[in-house]
């Protein structure tokens, strides 16, 4: 028997900054102009994890549109709960979203040419070989980041 994950119900309740699936998908070449009020160069970071970089990013003072994302459901909401307390914050300078999905289909939530800044540190390096092809950072991912 297969069951759910209980976080991905739970994370979606933090509906102001964590989008679904779908509501990333018709923002695709529109975040600036449909998802964030101002239009700034938007930065990606891929597993964003607990959040570190992400928070640190937002006491630089850089203007930017920020988008978090990571596959693994439970890190993220425990990371949304600390996106909250940024949110209430009201940061004149950094705006934020957060996408609980799969990086490897990333062509299908940003337009070519959307993305200004992508970081990802700590990438999972899956060492043993027969998990080679689980690692994102493989030719298939490359092309579909920039076609
Ligand atoms: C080793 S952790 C590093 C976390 C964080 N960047 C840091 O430096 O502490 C790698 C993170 O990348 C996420 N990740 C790995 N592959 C991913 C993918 N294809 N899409 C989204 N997130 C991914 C994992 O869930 C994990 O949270």
């Amino acid at each position: 028997m297969a069951f759910e994950n209980p976080y991905k119900a739970k994370i979606l309740t933090y509906q102001d900054f964590v989008l679904s699936d779908e509501h990333a998908r018709q923002a695709k070449s529109q975040w600036n102009a449909t998802i964030f009020p101002k239009q700034r160069p938007l930065k990606i970071e891929i597993g964003s994890g607990y959040g570190d970089f992400m928070m640190d990013y937002a006491k630089t003072g850089e203007q930017c549109n920020f988008i978090g994302i990571d596959f693994r459901i439970k890190r993220s909401f425990f990371l949304a709960r600390k996106l909250e307390i940024l949110r209430e914050q009201n940061l004149s300078h950094f705006d934020f979203r957060f996408l609980a999905l799969n990086a490897i289909n990333i062509h299908e939530y940003f337009g070519q040419g959307e993305i200004s800044e992508l970081f990802y540190f700590f990438p999972d390096p899956w060492p043993k070989k027969r998990h080679h092809r689980r690692r994102l950072f493989q030719k298939s991912f490359l092309i579909n980041l920039h076609p």
